[in-house]
């Protein structure tokens, strides 16, 4: 304690103690409470140590005042840096460690996933890029030249109907599937061409179990010199091999596109049943997974491609309808409804 009226020794000698404790006491302080508490002790404005000391000041002889006050000050400096420190490092400590509580159960980490449509999209992509085909990419907005009359759709064709088709005027449209892109790109490029365009597409479907107005597409082309359907069919079923498992059979049925001649459906056998007839293929043992068939050659000349020289195949196939093979399921809005139930049994 400093007398009531001390000697300018005697303040001296108490202002460096008072330094020193208060430079021990804040090192000596391990969290944020205690940090408060030697502040307030120390340096607190209403009856900190420091304020003591100032107001001793007042108690010494006028000549005495000056040596005393350089004293203070230095002890009030010195302990600001020694709080100002020690208020930093405990602030970095909480900022790296915000308070723990250890019994607290676990938190399960989110992982993000690829949907299935996605997965399967991929993977397919990858199995015909080692077969030398890269991604095309077309506008969801088309003309109805590039939808169907560089494929060969007559005026009249059914597919073209209002009621099949959204229409967005002045002879644009939601494409209704990936084919124009297969006539975007024998414009640009030259043959051989191996493209696979991923994409969504637009008809005026009910949205029910096994369809939706909104549906993405696999569309394939090759062309080149002297290209043969026995190219489509060994391509495709290497693929379905690739795809399914080595032993999978396929078939081709015969089928009709206006720009693919002639044209196939192709089947894989029931990845439900193994081939022996079910509910989900209605008893065939088959389902189908693709349209396809020989670039019919006014599609190639409507793209500027020469006919007599160019031959090529082509197919379209639905990731969504395949997903639903491969995870079976029951619904195709499953996988429209983005419910992390469902799509975290089925994210790789
Ligand atoms: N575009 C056709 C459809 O949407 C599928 C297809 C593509 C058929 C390419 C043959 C060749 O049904």
């Amino acid at each position: 304690m400093l007398p009531d009226s001390p000697t300018l020794e005697q303040y001296v000698a108490h202002a460096a103690d008072l330094k020193q404790q208060g430079i021990a006491a804040f090192q000596g302080v391990a969290d944020m409470d205690a940090y408060e508490a030697v502040r307030v002790d120390f340096l607190g404005d209403k009856r900190g140590r420091i304020l003591e000391l100032q107001r001793a000041l007042g108690k010494l002889a006028p000549e005495d005042r000056r040596e005393a006050g350089r004293a203070f000050n230095d002890v009030k400096g010195a302990l600001a840096v020694a709080g100002g420190e020690k208020l930093h490092i405990l602030q970095k400590a909480t900022a790296q460690h915000p308070a723990l509580d250890l019994t607290l159960p676990a938190r399960q980490q989110w992982r993000g996933g690829k949907h299935p449509v996605t997965a399967v999209i991929d993977e397919i992509v990858g199995i015909f890029r080692e077969l030398g085909f890269t991604v095309a990419l077309g506008p969801e907005s088309e003309s109805e030249w590039y939808n169907f009359g560089a494929l060969n759709f007559p005026a009249d064709h059914p597919a073209m109907d209002l009621h099949d088709t959204f229409y967005l005027g002045e002879g644009a449209l939601l494409r209704t599937h990936t084919s124009p892109v297969q006539v975007r790109t024998l414009q640009r490029h030259a043959p051989p061409i191996r493209i696979l365009a991923p994409g969504t597409v637009f008809r005026r479907d009910p949205f029910d179990s096994s369809h939706a107005p909104a549906f993405v597409q696999l569309e394939g082309l090759a062309v080149d010199e002297g290209i043969s359907f026995v190219d489509l069919k060994a391509t495709l079923t290497l693929f379905a091999r690739r795809f399914f498992g080595a032993g999978t059979r396929t078939r081709f049925r015969p089928s009709f596109f206006p720009f693919t001649e002639p044209s196939a459906e192709m089947d894989v056998e029931c990845q439900l049943c193994g081939g022996r007839g079910c509910p989900a293929c209605k008893g065939t043992g088959w389902m189908e997974i693709m349209g396809s068939g020989m670039v019919h050659p006014s599609v190639l000349e409507s793209a500027g491609i020469d006919s007599e020289r160019y031959t090529g195949w082509a197919f379209g196939m639905g990731p969504a309808r395949i997903a639903m093979q491969r995870y079976r399921l029951p619904d195709i809005r499953l996988l429209y409804d983005s419910d992390v139930r469902f799509l975290a049994q089925v994210a790789e």
